[in-house]
C-alpha cells in the first residue's frame, strides 16, 4: 500500500442537476496530516465529499483530484474506495437485507483486491476487536447495515468501516453530529489512533468542540462553494467565539450559501482559494 498519500483537489467545480455547487475548490492533503473543513449550512461540504466519492449525481465540470498522482475522476466509484479513499457520511444510508458483518467483509475484500482476501476467523477477531475499542454491542455485527441504528449508533458504525478498511484519505462528514459526550470521547480516541504519515483526513464538522479531540493541522472556512479562509486550530477557535460574519465582512460576502449566481457573486470568482 502507498504510504504518505497525497491528496490534490485543484479549481473543482461541480454541478447538481444543472445547478453549480462548487465553484473553484482547492485543497492538498498530505499523510500525517489533518485538514478541518467548517462553513455555514448550504454551503457545499457534503457536496465536496459525495464529489470525491463519485456519487452519480454531481458532475464535475472543471478542475481535477488526484490520489498520490492518479486521476480520481477517471476512476468509478469502487475504484476510489480501493484506492484508498473513505467517507463517513453526514447521513449513512440503511441497507435492510445486508448485515453489518457481511457488508464489511465485502468492503474489506474489495479493498484488498482478488486473491487477497480476509479469512473468517481473521475478519472475525478484527471486527470483535475494533468494536471493543469503540465500546459497540456484539450484536451490531448481525444486525442489517444501519437499519434502526440510532444516529450515534450510525456515527460508531461508519468509524467501525474506517478502521477496518485502513484508508489512505478519510473524510468524516460531520461524524460528532448525534454524539452523546462519551461517544464523541470514543469516536475520537477510534480517529486519533488511526492517525498516522500514511493516512490524511479531512474532517467536516460545525463544532470547535470536535477539534478538540481531534487536533486539525489545518481550518479551511468554505463559503459559496470553495475555500474562502485557511488558518490553523486558531481559527475554529475565533469561529466558535465570533460565528462567521467576520469572515463574510471581510471578504464582502452577503449570502455565503451557494444559492446565488454569478453576479451576486462578492468574491471575484478568479481569486484563487489559498492553497497548501
Ligand atoms: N442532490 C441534490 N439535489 C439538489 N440540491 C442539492 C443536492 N445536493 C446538494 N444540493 C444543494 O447544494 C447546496 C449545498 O449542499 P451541501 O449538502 O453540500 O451543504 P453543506 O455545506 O454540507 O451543509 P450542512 O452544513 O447543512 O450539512 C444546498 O443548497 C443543497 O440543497
Ligand atoms: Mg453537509
Amino acid at each position: 500500500m502507498a504510504n504518505a498519500p497525497e491528496f490534490i483537489i485543484d479549481g473543482l467545480k461541480a454541478t447538481v442537476e444543472g445547478k453549480e455547487i462548487l465553484k473553484g475548490l482547492n485543497i492538498k492533503i498530505k499523510g500525517g496530516e489533518v485538514h478541518a473543513i467548517m462553513g455555514p449550512n448550504g454551503t457545499g461540504k457534503s457536496t465536496l465529499a459525495s464529489t470525491i466519492m463519485g456519487h452519480p449525481k454531481y458532475e464535475v465540470t472543471e478542475g481535477s483530484i488526484s490520489l498520490n498522482g492518479e486521476d480520481v475522476l477517471e476512476m468509478a466509484v469502487d475504484e476510489r474506495a480501493r484506492a484508498g479513499l473513505f467517507l463517513a457520511m453526514q447521513y449513512p444510508s440503511e441497507i435492510t437485507g445486508v448485515t453489518n458483518a457481511d457488508f464489511l467483509r465485502s468492503a474489506i475484500n474489495a479493498r484488498r483486491g482478488e486473491g487477497n482476501e480476509i479469512s473468517l476467523i481473521k475478519f472475525i477477531r478484527q471486527m470483535e476487536g475494533k468494536m471493543k475499542e469503540l465500546e459497540m454491542n456484539p450484536e451490531f455485527m448481525h444486525r442489517y447495515l444501519n437499519e434502526g441504528f440510532s444516529g450515534g449508533e450510525k456515527k460508531r458504525n461508519e468509524i467501525l468501516q474506517m478502521m477496518l478498511l485502513d484508508p489512505s484519505i478519510v473524510i468524516l462528514d460531520e461524524i460528532d453530529s448525534g454524539l452523546d459526550i462519551d461517544a464523541l470521547r470514543i469516536v475520537a480516541t477510534g480517529v486519533n489512533a488511526m492517525r498516522s504519515e500514511d493516512r490524511g483526513f479531512l474532517i467536516i464538522t460545525h463544532y470547535q468542540r470536535l477539534l478538540n479531540y481531534i487536533k486539525p493541522d489545518f481550518v479551511h472556512v468554505m463559503m459559496q462553494g470553495r475555500i474562502v479562509k485557511s488558518g490553523g486550530p486558531e481559527l475554529a477557535e475565533r469561529l466558535e467565539n465570533e460565528g462567521y460574519d467576520w469572515i463574510k465582512e471581510e471578504l464582502g460576502i452577503v449570502d455565503e450559501t451557494v444559492g446565488q449566481d454569478e453576479g451576486e457573486f462578492k468574491v471575484p470568482m478568479n481569486t484563487t482559494a489559498p492553497k497548501y
